[in-house]
């Protein structure tokens, strides 16, 4: 700068009023931060905020040791286990600092801070880097947004939701009795979990499309669902990398978004004409998510993108819930008794299983709180300050006092780890025991448990996830009354088996299972 200022010429005036611009404006940054900095202090103090004292050990810089061993646990299937033996060795308690690739983060699995996060304090934190990692594959919509926009997305959405429940179990007939018969077409051993994936992607569709589309051959579906495959898998890797997600975006991955889109687009096409020729009301009646979106929204891109946006939210969430439950129930032949007497004496009639006899099946609530429990999907998450705010506990020497969050900076929490906490559930904490659900202990676990989170922004598929859930077990269950855990199956402790890590958590080995 001062050579280049001291070596006279034509542009020296102007050179000295850029460099002087420049100065001033760096000074203005500086006074800017340091104000910014000073009104963090005070809002701290205010609220009583401790220095967090406890930070994740490394070694390498740039904490690239734990980058490592994290990438390796992941691709050996057992990050979320290696979490846990390493929160447990280092000690670091239930909040903690993260510094990776040379920022500083923070982690969480106290409820208490999960609380004022999701729901107390909502309104001062976002989805951060979410929305970079996913846009290409589900564009603008619910699972993206947030502020007004997500508002607007969520009322829209909400009526959907409440409109289905009217519907008892309809949507999912087709879609089981084809789970069914693919079942029943099969001996020996059989591997349920990929036909979970299957029955969810076909009762998903049906819900945000409506009516089968016939213009669409089962090889344009078959297509679909590899491509959707994919793009979940490499959103999820884009979502690891948090703020460095561009570094990966393979031209597979933005082909493959392409497909998916396309096919989506079919049946927003196909819905608008059908409006078209046959008028609203009748239409309605075939597309009603879709063209209630349009109504609103008035663009059919952005209607595709909502429709992909609560593909991704509902599709593999509900499909390892039940994955997770046969995987559970098999290894637990008692509880797998106990659960069909349950069925055996409400639903007699066979076939037409209702909503109304669905909730008369306490235990059955109870498998599904304690598998939700062990293996719950959307394991760990995100959040980023979107102004400045605390958490309400992990600072100080005994780590109950708040803690100071800066705007900007991200907090990782894993309900997955929270809900194996000895702390909270006790020693068998680890071990799958439905019956832990029928005491009064856990009636007001609050933020202990939150499988589908908590506050303004609980999923919203809640009510169709358990519902699905519970019909398709009942009725699986009705129809292979001996099914049993396959041959050589091995009996891990929970947590311990291999576990593929999307967005959501699967059992790498599957679930594989005898049905006669
Ligand atoms: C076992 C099954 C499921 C689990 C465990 C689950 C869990 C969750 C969780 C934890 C969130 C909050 C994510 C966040 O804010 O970071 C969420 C959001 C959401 N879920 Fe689910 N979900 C399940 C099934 C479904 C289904 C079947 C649908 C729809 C058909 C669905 C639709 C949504 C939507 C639209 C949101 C976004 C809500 C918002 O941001 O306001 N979910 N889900
Ligand atoms: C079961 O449902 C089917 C249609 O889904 C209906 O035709 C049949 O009458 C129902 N059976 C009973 C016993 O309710
Ligand atoms: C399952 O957990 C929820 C909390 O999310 C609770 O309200 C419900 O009572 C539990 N169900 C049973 C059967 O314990």
């Amino acid at each position: 700068m001062i050579d280049a200022i001291s070596t006279s010429g034509p542009g020296l005036t102007l050179r000295l009023a850029v460099g002087t611009i420049f100065l001033l404006y760096a000074t203005y940054i500086y006074i800017q931060r340091r104000k910014d900095y000073d009104a963090d202090r005070l809002f701290g103090e205010k609220h009583g905020c401790m220095p967090l004292k406890r930070r994740l050990p490394y070694k390498w810089p740039l904490a690239l040791d734990a980058f490592k061993r994290q990438y390796d646990a992941l691709v050996a299937g057992n990050l979320l286990a290696f979490q846990s033996e390493y929160f447990e060795e280092t000690q670091v308690g239930q909040t903690f600092e993260v510094k990776l690739l040379g920022r500083v983060g923070y982690f969480t699995l106290d409820p208490q801070n999960l609380e004022a996060i999701l729901s107390t304090n909502f309104e001062d934190w976002g989805l951060g880097s979410r929305r970079e990692g996913l846009y290409p594959m589900i564009g603008e919509g619910i699972f993206t947004q947030d502020g007004h926009q997500w508002k607007h997305s969520r009322e829209l959405l909400r009526r959907q939701f409440v409109r289905i429940q009217y519907q008892d179990v309809k949507v999912f007939e087709t879609p089981i009795n084809s789970l069914l018969a693919a079942l029943s077409s099969q001996t020996g051993v059989i591997d349920l979990q990929p036909e979970f994936f299957r029955f969810t992607l076909a009762t998903t569709t049906s819900l945000i499309f409506g009516e089968p589309f016939a213009g669409l051959t089962p090889k344009d579906h078959e297509v679909f669902e590899e491509n959707f495959d994919y793009c979940a898998l490499i959103g999820a890797m884009r979502l690891r990398l948090a703020n460095f997600c561009w570094l990966y975006n393979p031209s597979k991955f933005k082909q493959a978004c392409a497909e998916v889109k396309k096919y989506a687009t079919y049946y927003v096409n196909h819905a608008l004409k059908d409006q078209e020729e046959n008028g609203e009301e009748e239409a309605a009646d075939r597309h009603p998510f879709i063209l209630d979106l349009y109504k609103e929204l008035r663009d059919p891109i952005l209607v595709r993108d909502q429709l992909m946006n609560v593909l991704i939210a509902g599709r593999d969430t509900t499909a390892c819930l039940m994955s997770w439950t046969f995987y559970l129930l098999v290894r637990h032949p008692t509880s797998l008794e106990r659960l069909q007497q349950e069925i055996h004496s409400i639903a007699t009639n066979g076939q037409n299983v209702t909503r109304a006899q669905i909730a008369k099946m306490p235990y059955l609530k109870c498998v599904l709180n304690e598998t939700n429990r062990l293996y719950t999907q959307i394991p760990v998450n995100v959040r980023e300050a979107t102004k400045t705010t605390y958490i309400p506990r992990g600072g100080g020497p005994d780590g109950q006092s708040p803690v100071l969050i800066r705007k900007g900076f991200g907090i990782g929490f894993s309900p997955y780890h929270m809900h194996r906490s000895k702390d909270i559930y006790g020693e068998d904490a680890n071990e799958f025991r439905p019956e832990r659900w029928e005491g009064p202990q856990l009636k007001n676990i609050g933020f202990g448990f939150m499988p589908f989170h908590g506050g303004p922004r609980l999923c919203l598929g809640k009510d169709f996830a358990l519902t699905e859930a519970s019909y398709g077990i009942v009725r699986i269950l009705q129809t292979f009354p001996n099914l049993r855990l396959g041959p050589d199956e091995p009996k891990v402790q929970s947590g311990q088996e291999k576990q593929t890590l999307t967005i959501v958590v699967a059992s790498a080995d599957g679930c594989k299972v005898l049905l006669s």
